[in-house]
This record gives C-alpha cells, structure tokens and sequence, in this order.
C-alpha cells in the first residue's frame, strides 16, 4: 500500500502516492495555481486554502513522464525504481533564504544514504548527491506565489534500484542498486520516510535562522571537492581555484590564484572538478 508511516511532526503528513505523473513538482504547482485535486490511492488533496495549509504536502510518483531536472534538462527514470519526490513548503522566510533549501534538501538525502546504505555519500555544491564520484541524486527547488505568498517546491528524484544507467551517463551517474553491484533492492518507502525525517530535522534547524549558519559545518563535512580544484561554469564566465566550502548564506567560496575569494551563488552555476564531473 502506498502510505507512508512518518515520524514527523508536518513535512509528509499530507502524501499523495501516485502511480504516474507528468512531473510531481507540476502536481503541486497546478494545486497552488488552479485549486486541481491530487488523487491517489492513499486518498486526495483539494484546494488550497489561505495561509499556510498544505505545509509540508508531499507527493510522490512512481513513474514521472516528463521529470524536470536542472538547467531545463529531462529528468528520466525506470519506471517503479527509483525515487520522485516533491515536497512543498509555505515558509515565513525572506526570498534570500529560500534557495538555501535546496542545500537542506541535499543533507537530508546524504543522511540518509549514509545511514541506511554505508555509502560514502557526499554533496556536490549546491546539492547533487554522489556516491564514488557519480551522482545518486538530483533536486529541484522553484519557487511559486500562491495567496501573496512565497511557496518552495523541492523536487528531489534518486536513483535506487535502477538497473541500467543509459551509456552517455555511465560515467556520471548511479543508483543505489548499482553500487551494491545490483545485490540489494532498496526499500524506497523506508527511504522516502527516512529523507522526510531528516528534512524535517534539518529545515527546522534552518528556519531557527534562515541562513546555513547552525548547518554549515555538516554540510561542509559532507562536500566533495573540498580544499581541492573546481571548475565553476556560470553562462558569462569561468572561474578556476579551490574550493574553500560554503558561507552561511549557503554561497560556495572558492579562492583564485590571485588569493581572492569569490561567493559563488547557486543558480544555473555549475561546478566540475578540474578533471571532470567532480
Ligand atoms: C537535477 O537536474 O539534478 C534535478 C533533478 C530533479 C528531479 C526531481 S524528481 C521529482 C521532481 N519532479 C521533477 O520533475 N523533478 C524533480
């Protein structure tokens, strides 16, 4: 059956388990947008209301046929394998603070793999999620006005029992079944409960603030890449030097030859190792 059982206290408390979809982030934004009733097996959700209802609201599919991944890329799955998950949030925060979700979003993800894998899972900044050097896991944060105000939709997809990654990504991508060279199907329910848990943990720490200040030196633990060379690419400029970690405001610092350091935003920044994807 598709229900979750939570141990938390609002983030999931309302899912909706649905068997396909276009895009689990569309799901919730033609909720906030035209009032459209989300129906699962596990019930349904109907119209918005003011304030802050739907808080926490979690859908999830098993199969999404038009996923959305960063930069405007698809995001592609195998059907009933892997994770799609959105969650949305109605956040008393200011705008700047928002895009710092997405890197919550990122250590909820390694904690988890972590705890329920032993993978040495690790984030590259802002928030892909990687296990020796490929990446397990993709999130994408947008932002919706809904009733004047601010709505975060944080689209998160893993990798977990897919059992053929496509050749052109072979190099740069995983799933959780692949590194255990495919002995282990993972229980995504347990998964997704487990990543709920830790968001939920981790956002609150965040909200306290509304910066990374309380989660900054975790977050930076977890960072591949750390003290060593990127390469980061924004559509106007390259910047090469080393990575020196994040800044409360979640912003990546990397230091340039000329011992300067820059505060890299997250946006449609993209960071590479010097040699290649991390
Ligand atoms: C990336 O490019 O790394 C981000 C991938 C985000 C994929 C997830 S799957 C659930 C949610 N729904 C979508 O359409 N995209 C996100």
């Amino acid at each position: 059956m598709k229900i979750l059982e939570l141990k938390t206290k609002y983030i999931g408390k309302q899912h909706i388990w649905l068997t396909q979809t276009d895009s689990t982030n569309e799901v919730i934004k033609r909720l906030l947008r035209d009032g459209q009733t989300i129906e699962g097996e596990s019930g349904k959700i109907s119209r918005m209301i003011e304030g802050s209802s739907h808080n926490g609201l979690t859908v999830i599919a098993d199969h999404q046929l038009h996923g959305k991944g960063r930069s405007g890329k698809d995001w592609i799955d195998e059907i009933g394998s892997n994770i799609a998950m959105s969650i949305l949030l109605r956040p008393g925060l200011r705008a700047e603070s928002l895009s710092q979700l997405t890197l919550v979003s990122a250590m909820a993800v390694t904690k988890t793999i972590k705890d329920m894998t032993g993978f040495d899972a690790k984030i590259k900044w802002p928030n892909d999620v990687i296990i020796g050097g490929k990446k397990v896991c993709g999130i994408l944060t947008e932002l919706e006005i809904a009733a004047g105000h601010y709505c975060v939709i944080i689209g998160i997809g893993i990798n977990v029992n897919q059992s053929t990654i496509p050749d052109e990504l072979k190099d740069m991508a995983t799933s959780l079944l692949n590194e255990s060279e495919g002995c282990v199907p993972y229980d995504r329910k347990a998964i997704i409960q487990s990543v709920l848990l830790n968001f939920e943990n981790y956002y609150d720490e965040f909200c306290k603030t509304g910066n990374m200040s309380d989660l900054m030196y975790e977050y930076n633990s977890l960072l591949v890449n750390r003290n060593e060379e990127v390469k980061v690419l924004d559509p106007s400029n390259e910047i090469e030097g080393i990575s020196r970690g994040i800044d409360d405001m979640g912003r990546l610092l990397v230091e340039t030859e000329d011992g300067q350091w820059h505060h890299i935003y997250a946006g449609e920044v993209s960071v590479r190792g010097v040699y290649g994807y991390v």
